[in-house]
């Protein structure tokens, strides 16, 4: 950013993140919950909604939201992207908890997908919430130049796939069971399966609400550093929580043998780790953009912080 506007510590700490939270939350949910209304076939309706619909912290809707708002935009600008961003989320853990993949029975405190619907209705039940999303950013977006939107998914695209989330997936699930994991190959993983998504997350906001490319730089950054810390605490977790805390199965990475930030460096080395990625996230965005940047800056200490 080339504007240092405001440092850190002039940043008033009194934002209310339970209240902002549970405002974007409800409205998150029943974007989503419009958005999702076919009923034929009805299976895969029912198997795409127990999912899309089942909870969890929302937090890649709620980034987008919030870096749209920074920019001067209004959340109807946002609103598609944002529930793009969850139908995409999703499509990623019902795909993850596949027996071919992590194989696991539990997710946002229910059965998997999987385990009520089977496998071959939940693989198309992935299929189907993903090209969804692009369907719903490209005919839902309104208000928003058309090079914005367009932006924005070919964006998504490049986040989704070999070059983003499919891409750490293939090498986390290549690196299952080899004791030897490079920090590289480790930090490849973290910052595809899982930072790429987040992301896009945060610079698509901006974009659709027309962030110049210095500010969309500046949130990219503070992407990549939460994107990072999320994964290492999500590794931490697994270990630290409990299965009905997280509402999935705890201590699966152990089990696996999973490439984890713990299992290179430890538990307190991982935490960390984790923290001095999120205050310098925290710095450089208030240092940018100053006491606007409250929702991203107290989202960060979220992350860090999170019990699930
Ligand atoms: C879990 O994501 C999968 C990872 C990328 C680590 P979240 O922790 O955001 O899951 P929900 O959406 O809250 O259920
Ligand atoms: C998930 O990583 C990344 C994606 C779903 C793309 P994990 O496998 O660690 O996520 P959890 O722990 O099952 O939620
Ligand atoms: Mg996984
Ligand atoms: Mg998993
Ligand atoms: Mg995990």
């Amino acid at each position: 950013c080339s504007l240092s506007r405001v440092m850190t510590s002039s940043i008033d700490t009194t934002f209310d993140l339970k209240a902002y939270l549970r405002d974007r939350q409800q409205r998150v949910e029943a974007a989503l919950d419009a958005s999702l209304q076919g009923q034929y076939p009805e299976t895969i309706y029912q198997a795409m909604r127990y999912s899309l619909l089942a909870g969890g912290k929302r937090l890649r809707p709620i980034l987008c939201l919030a870096t749209c708002d920074l920019i001067g935009g209004t959340a109807r600008m946002a609103m598609p992207t944002a529930c793009a961003l969850e139908m995409i989320h999703t499509m990623s853990l019902i795909h993850d908890d596949l027996p071919a993949m992590d194989n696991d029975d539990y997710r946002r405190g229910q059965l998997t997908n999987h385990k009520v619907y089977g496998e071959d209705v939940a693989i198309l039940a992935g299929d189907a919430l993903l090209t969804y999303a692009f369907e719903w950013v490209a005919t839902q977006t309104q208000n928003v130049p058309a090079d914005r939107i367009l932006q924005v998914i070919a964006d998504l695209g490049k986040a989704v796939g070999a070059e983003g989330l499919v891409g750490g997936q293939i090498v986390d699930l290549a690196s299952e069971g080899s004791p030897d994991v490079s920090l590289e190959t480790l930090n490849y993983i973290h910052t595809h399966k899982t930072g790429a998504l987040l992301r896009v997350s945060v610079t698509s906001g901006a974009i659709l609400a027309g962030a110049d490319d210095s500010q969309v730089e500046t949130l990219a950054q503070y992407a990549d550093r939460i994107g990072l810390a999320f994964q290492i605490v999500d590794d931490i977790l697994d270990i630290t929580a409990t299965s009905e805390a997280l509402g999935k199965s705890a201590g699966k990475d152990l089990a696996a043998q999973k490439a984890t930030y713990p299992s290179l460096w430890g538990l307190e080395e991982s935490q960390k780790q984790a923290q001095q990625l999120v205050e310098a996230a925290k710095t450089s965005l208030a240092d940018c953009f100053g006491t606007p940047a409250q929702p991203l800056i107290a989202l960060a200490d979220f992350i860090v912080n999170r019990t699930h």
